[in-house]
């Protein structure tokens, strides 16, 4: 049987980060993997996260297995950060997931389990795991409209006029904010319009939403989500901490299914419980005690905003900066769509052959499709990439 395995093709992403690493240019600038760098290229531990962990290490008296659903205390915790006040407590669902990705896997295989023939809609561009995960599920999968690749904003109307064919229990898979690969995002009006069309043709939402605080705030990012979460009776809500909380390797992560009413929450709560058990029984649980400390510890919690917080401005500079630059060398705004785009990525817009001459000539590497994670620039590479932008004619 193992003998018959065939070789699977590899993650994009993951695949350039074994790149970059077997580069020994000095030189060379990693802008692939979506993880946060500081100036000096670090992914630090957040203060609040070590302070936690020190009084976790100092408190937990035992590892014995939490509940299937995780711990009730974080799945409240995530509920209040991602939906605030939107909808009535008693209605949602939260499960502990490994991840977002984890949390993503179950929402899915919840909606293959309670309506096999559903359509996955999902937005051309997504993130490439989007894909493969419907696939390999066996799903039925339609892309969306989602990028103009000549403005690099969103395509709104293409992608209304593509939804318009949603039929009643497909899922639309939406970016709950900083948009993966792309950087361009709904605007509040836009998640309106979606909402109501969502309502129209009786689709469930799911909303992925791995990078809330790198955007343009904890509550702003949150709001299309919030809006969605309001005006329709049911949403899956897949949010990840590996980002904002900065414990990537943690597995943290929450899957919570807005239910029609309070009556159904317990089948809702019930299935999730159920898909935990056949998929890996626990979920991991250290990360999401660290977020649930954090969250509901007022000085730690005022601290990891704030820390947050820099992060966010930070990687605004950097778009900025980057969009300054461009306008020098160009002495044209085409690049001016970089400080407009929100989170860690923007998609820049080269083709595959200007985006390996890039990595080829001077070290930088982004992924294929042209997706820079913004966070991996600091003030000595923005000059090269610029340059190395312009070199490339893009
Ligand atoms: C990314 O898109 O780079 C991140 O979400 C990391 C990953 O797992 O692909």
């Amino acid at each position: 049987m193992l003998e018959d395995l065939k070789e699977q093709p590899k993650d994009k992403i993951l695949e350039l980060m074994d790149l970059f690493r077997a580069d020994p240019r000095a030189q060379k600038v990693d802008l692939g993997v979506g993880v946060y760098r500081n100036a000096e290229g670090l992914t630090p531990v957040m203060r609040a996260v070590k302070e936690a962990e020190r009084r976790l290490w100092e408190a937990e008296d035992t590892k014995s297995y939490t509940g299937l659903l995780g711990d009730p205390a974080y799945g409240a915790a995530m509920r209040d950060l991602v939906l605030g006040d939107a909808v009535d407590a008693a209605r949602v669902a939260a499960a502990a997931t490994p991840g977002g990705t984890g949390a993503v896997r179950q929402a899915l295989e919840l909606v293959r389990m309670s309506a096999p023939e559903a359509t996955v809609w999902v937005s051309s561009p997504t993130w490439p795991n989007h894909l493969t995960i419907v696939k390999y599920l066996g799903m039925p999968l339609r892309e969306y409209r989602y990028f103009d690749n000549d403005t690099r904003a969103v395509d709104f109307a293409g992608m209304m006029d593509d939804l318009a064919g949603v039929k009643p229990g497909d899922v639309v898979l939406l970016h709950g904010c900083c948009h993966n690969p792309t950087g361009a995002n709904l605007t509040l009006p836009e998640w309106a319009e979606v909402a109501a069309l969502l309502l129209r043709t009786g689709a469930t939402p799911l909303i992925d939403i791995a990078y809330q605080g790198f955007g343009d705030g904890l509550d702003a990012d949150a709001a299309g989500v919030r809006l969605i979460a309001r005006e329709l009776p049911e949403a899956l809500i897949a949010a990840s901490c590996s980002k904002n909380f900065g414990i990537y390797r943690e597995r943290a992560g929450v899957l919570m299914g807005v239910a029609p009413t309070a009556a159904a929450q317990p089948a809702v709560e019930g299935t999730l419980a159920f898909l935990n058990r056949q998929n890996y029984s626990f979920p991991p649980d250290h990360g999401t005690r660290l977020v649930t400390m954090i969250l509901t510890d007022p000085a730690l919690r005022a601290d990891w905003e704030a820390e947050l917080e820099e992060v966010r401005l930070g990687m605004l500079d950097l778009r900025e900066a980057l969009a300054d630059e461009l306008r020098e060398l160009t002495g044209s705004d085409r690049f001016g769509f970089l400080a407009q785009h929100r989170g860690m990525f923007s998609r820049l817009g080269a083709t595959p052959e200007q985006v390996l001459k890039m990595r080829q000539d001077n070290g930088i590497y982004m992924v294929g499709d042209s997706r820079l994670n913004i966070a991996g620039l600091n003030s000595n590479s923005i000059p090269i990439l610029a340059q190395a932008i312009v070199d490339a004619g893009v």
